[in-house]
């Protein structure tokens, strides 16, 4: 099915589109409306179904009736979308309706943030669609509900918001203006997690709201992965849109191994159709790993050497300078590799190491990333190492161990850091190891790819290299963060008389190349879920790759009890991970010389 992109620099009368919606705001344009059905006018027929928001209908802006019912791809079968139906339009229907056909050519958008006081929520989400209003991508009939436990008036969630609007917007010019503006779209609603009817509360808000327009809603579940289902049941029986789509953005962790996955994936699947779940990894909305693919599909350069026989081995590594504080009730019950290996690094991995898809839609996309997912070898025991941070003290600082985190138990084995060596087992992968490092607590902050390339054979200027060749790799590195790079590291020529050669790099430094700020991983992904783009979302049967890849391990890991190398805080991690890169001939890139 069509879809548009947006405009890149979001304006201010944005249209929608998705695999199943097109809204243009034109008359005599036909409207493809992945909708719940309610009514469409009186004296026409009703459809509504009470289970499953998700059917087809399509219906002339020109108001000619034209309605036609047909299933798409991965979308609710006929059959079920016809159970449940009801023919007769009730008297309050037929008042909606009304209102729908006088606003049937506006629709609404709005966002439930559920678990709105959390952290994520105001760090990142709220910021975000903040961000999103200031560079006019959100439409013109917008709202932002809050929804949690606490007591809250709109009032207060605004001042809430408004202190943690310090994102990159906050200096720009009518900073405070359009923060007002965006402010009064700000409603509080104050609710349990697993009550229908406080949705249903929330319901006639939103309703309220939306003034008889097509209805648009997105929630986002901001919120502890055991409340999850009964949120998503809630807001779907009791909130979802009546008339537009209904969309609902999940934040991991996704279980904890491939059964408890399973077991969400498939209680989700009772309340919501595939293509309404938005599983989000924020990496994937991070500017360096997008353009991954324009990096190696638009190029001539790259993609040739894209493979076993050029490139020796392919490191994925994440660090972080701090602990973690504050997190560790969550953090001890699913560890490091939970916690980034499964979902960001993997992500990265399958991007970077996929075939070329079809064409950019997310269904082919994510095709070939399943592919690499199940092409690759579940990880050993013996290509793992595992570390936890401990106290250090560096001059007058203290800095504390994992363990001293009071909501985590004082023997606690949790993995804070992690190193692996992972294989694709395909023709263009064959014996190529795949290393990824993460950890916290460690001497840096830094998220890259590193790419190291294969000797040149006969090289001419061994000799200047002494006997160390690996000095002489060139070496591709993909800066995710902080100061966004793209540099190659080559061998160069000393300026002057003799022969000397240096290693340099031809470097492209975002900051110096790009005047523009860079946005925010969750601003790409919220945009994109309000306009139905699944491209940077994870398709269940990703998921169930990455977990059948890891799962294996993490249970021997925990029922060996495997003993974590210990690490001082502040430091390069355990040297474990050095033994296991040697093992693969491999050395890690950012611990080299040169940085
Ligand atoms: C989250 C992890 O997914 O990503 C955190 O749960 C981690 O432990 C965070 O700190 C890192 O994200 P970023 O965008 O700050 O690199």
């Amino acid at each position: 099915m069509a879809t548009l992109s947006s405009s890149p620099h979001c304006s201010s009368s944005p249209y929608y589109s998705n695999s199943s919606s097109i809204v243009f705001h034109h008359q005599k344009v036909v409207t493809l409306s992945s909708i719940r059905p309610q009514s469409f006018g009186p004296g026409r027929f009703s459809l509504q179904s009470k289970t499953k928001p998700n059917s087809i209908v399509v219906c002339m802006q020109d108001g000619a009736a034209a309605a036609t019912i047909s299933p798409i791809e991965n979308e609710t079968p006929l059959k079920k979308l016809t159970d449940g139906l009801l023919n007769v339009a009730s008297p309050e229907d037929r008042k909606e309706a009304a209102a729908f056909d006088i606003n049937r050519d506006k629709s609404t958008v709005s966002v439930t943030v559920v678990g709105a006081s959390g952290d994520l929520a105001k760090k990142k989400i709220f910021p975000a669609l903040f961000a999103l209003y200031y560079e006019g991508c959100l439409p013109e009939h917008f709202t932002v509900f809050g929804y949690a436990r606490s007591k809250m008036t709109d009032a207060e969630l605004r001042t809430m918001v408004s202190k943690t609007l310090t994102c990159r917007i906050d200096k720009r010019e009518n900073c405070g203006e359009k923060m007002e503006e965006f402010l009064n779209r700000c409603f509080y609603h104050c609710g349990q997690y697993d009550s229908q009817e406080h949705f249903g509360e929330l319901d006639k808000k939103l309703k309220e709201q939306e003034a008889g327009r097509v209805s648009n809603r997105l929630f986002y579940l901001s919120i502890p992965p055991n409340i999850f289902i009964d949120a998503v049941k809630c807001a779907s029986l009791s909130a979802s849109a009546a008339n537009g789509w209904t969309r609902v953005i999940v934040e991991k962790p996704f279980g904890r191994d491939s059964e408890s996955s399973a077991a969400l994936t498939k209680a989700l699947k009772q309340y919501l159709e595939e293509d309404q779940i938005f599983r989000i990894d924020h990496y994937l909305g991070k500017e360096l790993v997008e353009n991954l693919s324009v990096l190696r599909f638009s190029n001539l350069i790259f993609e040739p050497l894209w493979s076993r026989q050029y490139i020796r081995n392919v490191q994925l590594i994440f660090s972080e300078d701090f602990g973690t504080e504050g997190r560790g009730g969550y953090f001890d019950s699913y560890g490091i590799i939970r916690d980034i290996m499964q979902n960001h690094l993997l992500q990265i991995l399958a991007l970077f190491a996929m075939e070329t898809p079809v064409s950019l839609d997310a269904e082919d996309i994510r095709n070939e990333k399943v592919k690499v997912l199940r092409s690759m070898r579940p990880l050993k025991l013996d290509d793992v190492v595992i570390g936890q941070y401990k106290s250090h003290t560096k001059g007058v600082v203290s800095y504390p161990a994992y363990t001293d985190d009071k909501t985590v138990s004082k023997d606690s084995r949790t993995p804070t850091f992690a190193a692996a060596a992972l294989f694709i087992d395909n023709s263009r992968w064959d014996g190529v190891p795949f290393l990824m490092k993460a950890g916290k607590a460690l001497h840096n902050r830094r998220a890259e790819i590193r790419v190291q390339f294969r000797h040149v054979p006969g090289n001419l200027y061994n000799r200047t290299f002494g006997t160390d060749l690996d000095q002489a790799t060139n070496e591709l590195v993909i800066r995710v963060q902080p100061d966004e790079a793209i540099y190659l590291k080559i061998n160069n020529k000393v300026p002057g008389l003799g022969m000397r050669l240096d290693r340099s790099h031809l470097n492209l430094l975002y900051a110096a190349r790009y005047s523009k700020e860079i946005p925010d991983a969750y601003e790409r992904l919220l945009l994109d879920a309000i306009e139905g783009e699944r491209r940077l979302f994870i398709r269940s049967d990703e998921l169930d790759a990455a977990w059948s890849l890891f799962t294996p391990v993490l249970k021997e890991i925990e029922e060996r009890k495997i003993t974590p190398e210990y690490y001082p805080y502040g430091s390069r991690g355990p040297v474990g991970a050095h033994y296991l890169a040697a093992r693969y001939n491999v050395r890690w890139g950012d611990l080299g010389l040169e940085q």
